[in-house]
């Protein structure tokens, strides 16, 4: 079908909100890994989660066969506030590039926490509300997270711990005060509150903090407190599992259209954007019924699909958090200073591992810079200011766009945009003043991370 007359942004009503979220497990042959008990190292069942994860949320964890998951009425509604968000055409951006391809992107900064991170924050925030907990602690990055999930919680009336890189709450004092704003308490990690926070401090004096050690000291603080437990914002089968809402509103508008993407590409960093918005065309490729060009993007200062191993290995520093096999990069491993573009953990999602271990997708890594050359060029003709973390997908898809300029292919390339990036401008700003660089890890850095890996027999 012609894409000559496709309005420029496809809506759906609010009736189209996805009822149910799709479990893209249940049609995969080789399941993803079970997680591993740190101090066992034998698989953790219901039972063993139960001190670190809301019940709700493990019985999603462990379930690898039920296709459908209702999604409850009190979520749909809350997503009615902000979804279904907008499946954008990128005429704009087709026409400066002077690509035949068709460009679609699938926009969830149009809320408050600027990114797709409301969509799981809500569902997990719901589902310690229905157990009756006090409230939950996580860990945050760049800090949209933490923003998406301090938002969820005061909506739903519960607490809000967040353990915030120490990095990025020195740097980002904006987005610390929008968590406190919506109520959160926000403690820089690592901190002296925690077993933890106090060892690694003792051990790396003057550390600025890394995912992996605001992971060990937030689920430090959830199993050490009552009425707590910890959430998490990528990385677990559930999050990825809450994010297919992208996916199957993307999938609903495009096929108004009768329109087949030729490639799909998403920003990696845990994985839980790329899996949400991949996992029904993902369900189509394993069943037989449709074959897509499926490409995670990385960061080459952070590169767990394309340098990583598929090994067992922790989910943060501390070592306390259960175990996972997923591509890695080692829980040691923290990406160099200079690293502004986001994407920064050395793990992936047990979920894209296995697919990508198995051949159903691809991966690649770019350099930051050029990420904020695309960025740039996005922003000024889309209109848009992306997130660094989304601006990797822009780059490939523009890539993508310019390699059909050369050979006058038509493809049709669908791509997240996941955020938008007002709070980083500290990067911008080092983009524009001619001062950013790059680093790539040498392969001698990655085998000292790699031989912190855990043994494991299994
Ligand atoms: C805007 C944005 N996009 C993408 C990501 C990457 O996370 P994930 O791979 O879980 O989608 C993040 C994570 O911090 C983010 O803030």
């Amino acid at each position: 079908m012609s894409q000559n007359n496709i309005p420029y942004k496809i809506y759906l009503s609010e009736d189209e909100i996805p009822k149910q979220w799709y479990n893209v497990r249940a049609d995969m042959k080789n399941k993803p890994a079970p997680l591993l008990n740190p101090a066992t190292m034998q698989p953790m069942g219901f039972d063993d989660l139960r001190p670190v994860f809301c019940d709700e949320l493990i019985k999603q964890e462990l379930d690898d066969t039920t296709a459908y998951i209702d999604i409850p009425d009190e979520i749909r509604s809350f997503y009615k506030m902000y979804r279904p968000s907008p499946l954008v055409r990128a005429y704009c951006l087709e026409k400066a590039l002077g690509t035949p391809a068709k460009i679609y992107y699938k926009f969830e900064g149009n809320n408050t926490s600027g990114s797709h991170k409301l969509n799981s924050a809500i569902v997990q925030a719901y589902y310690a509300k229905q157990q009756g907990l006090k409230g939950v602690t996580t860990e945050t990055g760049a800090g949209q997270w933490g923003t998406a999930l301090s938002m969820a919680s005061a909506y739903l009336g519960i607490d809000c711990k967040v353990y915030m890189v120490k990095v990025s709450y020195e740097q980002k004092p904006f987005r610390r005060e929008v968590m406190r704003t919506y109520g959160a308490s926000v403690t820089p990690s690592p901190s002296m509150d925690t077993e933890i926070g106090r060892k690694i401090n003792a051990e790396h004096p003057g550390t600025t903090g890394s995912l992996g050690c605001a992971i060990s000291e937030a689920v430090e603080v959830a199993t050490k407190t009552e009425g707590y437990r910890y959430v998490l914002g990528s990385v677990l089968n559930q999050v990825l599992l809450h994010q297919t809402v992208i996916g199957l509103e993307a999938k609903a508008a495009l096929d108004k259209y009768d329109i087949t993407p030729d490639i799909i590409i998403g920003c990696a960093g845990g994985g839980s954007n790329l899996g949400g918005l991949i996992s029904p065309f993902m369900g189509e490729k394993l069943r037989g019924e449709k074959d897509y060009q499926i490409i995670a993007i990385e960061p080459a200062s952070c590169p767990s699909f394309t340098r990583g191993k598929f090994a067992y290995d922790f989910c943060d520093t501390g070592m306390v958090c259960p175990l996972a096999k997923m591509y890695t990069l080692g829980s040691n491993f923290i990406p160099s200073a200079n690293h502004a573009g986001g994407l920064r953990y050395h793990g992936m999602s047990p979920i894209l591992s296995q697919l990508y271990h198995d051949g159903y997708m691809e991966a690649r890594s770019v350099e930051q810079t050029s990420v904020f050359e695309a960025a740039e060029q996005f922003a000024r003709v889309e209109g848009i200011l992306p997130a660094p973390e989304s601006s990797h997908a822009i780059r490939a898809a523009i890539d993508e766009a310019l390699k059909c300029k050369e050979t006058g292919e038509e493809k049709t390339i669908l791509f997240g945009l996941t955020g938008t990036g007002y709070f980083d401008m500290v990067a911008y700003q080092k983009f524009n003043d001619g001062e950013m660089s790059d680093y790539i890890p040498t392969d001698e850095e990655l085998e000292k991370s790699f031989a912190t890996l855990p043994k494991v027999n299994l």
